[in-house]
This record gives C-alpha cells, structure tokens and sequence, in this order.
C-alpha cells in the first residue's frame, strides 16, 4: 500500500500504519505453525501456491532432554534444504518449554543445524502443555517468560532471529502487555499475536482491535504481526484496520483457502484501502481445478513420507477445511468419507483430475 493513500485515511489505526508502512514497506504473509496439521507436506504445497513469505514449523516440544538432531529434523525437514520449503520459502522453527536452561540447550543445537530463526510459543493451550508450565500457561508469569527469552537468546548466535507468538493472555488479558514487554525486552525481535485468550480457545471472535495496546507497550522497531480469525481478504484488511499491524499470520484460514495469501497481495497491490471495499464472498483465488495438481501432489508425499494410518486422515483432514470455500471439497469429502484404502483414494484422485481435464478440453471447443 503506497504511503500516499494512507495519508488520506483520518483514523488512528491508519495513522499507525501509516508509521508501519513507512518503516517496512512491504506486507509480509507468514503461514502459521499448526501441530498434525500443517506440517512440512502441507507446507510445501501452501508455498508452492504461492503469497507467502515464511513458515513456522509446528511446536517442537522440550520438557527437559536434549533432543536428538533428528528430532528436529523429523518436524522440520526444510532444515536439510538449508531451511527453506522446496518452493525456496523459508521456514523457522518453533521450539515450546517453560525451563529456560533446556530451551537454551535444545535452542543451542537446533541452532547447529541452520534454521532461519527460532520462534517461541507462548501460545499453545493443550492441557498436557499447559500442565508442565509450558504455551499459554507461561502468559500468567511475564517474570518468567522474560528469564526462558533471555537464556534462549544469549545461548544463539546473535545473528539468528529469535521470534515469539503469543495470544492475549491465559484467562484473560490483563497481562499481556507485561508479556508482550517481556518477550522483546530480552531478545524477541519480532512477536505474532494470536489475538485470543487460552481460555477462548478457537472460537471466533478474534480480538484484533486489543493489538494496538500491545503496539503501544513494546519498542517500535519490533515486527508486530496479527493473527486469528483470517478467512477471506475481507477479514485480512479488516484486521489491519483493527489491529494497526500491516503483517499478518494466516492459519486455518490458508488451509481452507490456499490462494488467500495471493488474493490479499492481488488486493493490497490495487490499492484497495479497507475491507469495506471488496465483497466478504470473493470467490477463492486459485479455482478447484488447480488445486487438485497440488492435492495430488500433497497425497504422494502423504503415502511416501507418513505411515499407513495416518494416510487417509490427512487427506479428509485438509478436504474438510477446502469445503469452507470449494463447493466440490464437500462433494469430495462426502465422497471420500468412509473411504480408507490408499487404492481406492488415490484412483478416486485420478478420477477427478481426469474429469477436471476433459471438461477444460470439451470448454475449449
Ligand atoms: C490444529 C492446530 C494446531 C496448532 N498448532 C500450533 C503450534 O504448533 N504452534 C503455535 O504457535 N500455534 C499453533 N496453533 C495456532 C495457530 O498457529 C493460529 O494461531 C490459530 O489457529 C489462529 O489462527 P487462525 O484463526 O488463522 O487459524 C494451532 C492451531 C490449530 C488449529
């Protein structure tokens, strides 16, 4: 968005991008960490769609050992492609603790094996993480987010980003100024809110317009990057109306829609000011028909990579998410619901690619 347009908007949200785009210039598209499901396969096709600029691996978890490499490695295999997608995205590794001194440790080594940056959860809420004191739990004790960023940071090289993601709190938002002070104050240099309580889960609302008070509690020259509830460009350049922050992270929202991350780009490149500008229901960006190569592709590697029982699951796992936005992902997964035969699936996929070619080629006559 050239700084000239947003001159003209009176808002204060506005004027606070307004400073943003004049200090970073450009949006950056990140796609979010999603534990079991978007991993290095799912990964590799949202990149190879395009619109993104950096992935974060899903949350690899240390409670007190020193992971083996191929811990790492198992997680994030980008880490063998200098770590970066197949498509040349990089990707950053997201490490999830509550003792600074093995996350020091298990940072120190997965620092050896090249990622682009190191990201810090605060955010998750499984009840097993939050038990042992680690995720959102830590959002209740900025001392102590403040001593884990501390010792993570001294124990990597200093050119190494170390970055953070946390929501607004554990049961509520009280602290998540403190927090938000306690993560860049020692050595966050960039921070992605999800813009939620643990406590409030997955459930839509996301509450973009408490960001601006973080914004105003941490140092300008930290990346803020908003995140939650992004579905549709509608909502992405309601959240940047909301939030002030002119970066955001995409989760579900770019499972379900892959060609979000290009649309909003498409979008934000024409100049388009405010969500109240575009329809909430553009149609997706990259039309079923395209999609089903890069589905192909995501269930070879599926059947290659991860064991039999996880095979199928996957595959309805990412169609349920599709059907949100492709009235054909419903049809497949009803179609594919009680299937479970990687055979019968993968001629089930063929069957579609060939009827996708033989109506282009019957459209072209
Ligand atoms: C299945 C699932 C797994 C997730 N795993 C992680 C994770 O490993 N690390 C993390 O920081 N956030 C994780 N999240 C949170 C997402 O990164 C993101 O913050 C959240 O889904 C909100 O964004 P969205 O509404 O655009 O999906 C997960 C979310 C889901 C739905």
């Amino acid at each position: 968005m050239p700084p000239e347009r947003l001159r003209s908007h009176r808002c204060g949200a506005w004027q606070r991008c307004r400073e943003s785009v004049i200090r970073q210039a450009t949006m950056q598209l990140l796609l979010a960490p999603m534990e079991g499901l978007l991993d290095f396969v799912l990964r590799d096709v949202l990149t190879r769609v395009g619109g993104v600029d950096r992935c974060v691996s899903e949350f690899i978890r240390v409670s007190g050992t020193l992971l083996p490499e191929r811990v790492f490695l198992r997680y994030m295999p980008e880490l063998e492609n200098g770590s970066r997608t197949l498509s040349g995205v990089p990707v950053r590794a997201q490490l999830l603790g509550s003792d600074p001194v093995s996350m020091a440790e298990n940072a120190a080594r997965l620092a050896g094996l090249g990622p682009e940056g190191i990201d810090l959860n605060f955010g998750c809420p499984a009840r097993t993480v939050n038990r042992h004191g680690g995720g959102a739990s830590m959002l209740q004790d900025p001392e102590s987010i403040a001593r884990l960023v501390a010792a993570v940071r001294r124990a990597v090289p200093a050119h190494l980003p170390v970055s953070a993601k946390m929501r607004l709190g554990f049961h509520d938002t009280g602290l998540m100024r403190e927090c938000a002070q306690a993560m860049t104050e020692n050595g966050v240099q960039e921070l992605v809110v999800h813009a939620r309580t643990k406590s409030d889960g997955y459930r839509p609302p996301a509450y973009w317009e408490l960001i601006p008070q973080i914004r105003a509690a941490i140092a300008p020259q930290v990346r803020l990057i908003a995140n939650g509830e992004i579905w549709t460009v509608h909502d992405a350049l309601r959240c940047r109306e909301q939030s002030g922050c002119i970066d955001l992270m995409l989760g579900r929202g770019s499972v379900a829609d892959p060609g979000l991350a290009l649309a909003l780009r498409a979008a934000v490149a024409q100049g388009i000011p405010a969500s109240g500008v575009v329809p909430r229901d553009l149609p997706p960006a990259v039309p079923w028909a395209e999609l089903l190569p890069h589905m192909q592709r995501f269930w070879n590697v599926v059947c290659s990579r991860l064991t039999p029982n996880q095979r199928a699951g996957r595959l309805k796992q990412w169609l349920n998410l599709l059907r949100r936005r492709y009235p054909q992902a419903e049809v497949a997964y009803q179609e594919l619901r009680t299937l479970t035969d990687q055979a019968l699936i993968t001629q089930w996929l063929q069957r579609s690619m060939e009827r996708v070619a033989s109506n282009a080629y019957s459209s072209r006559d």
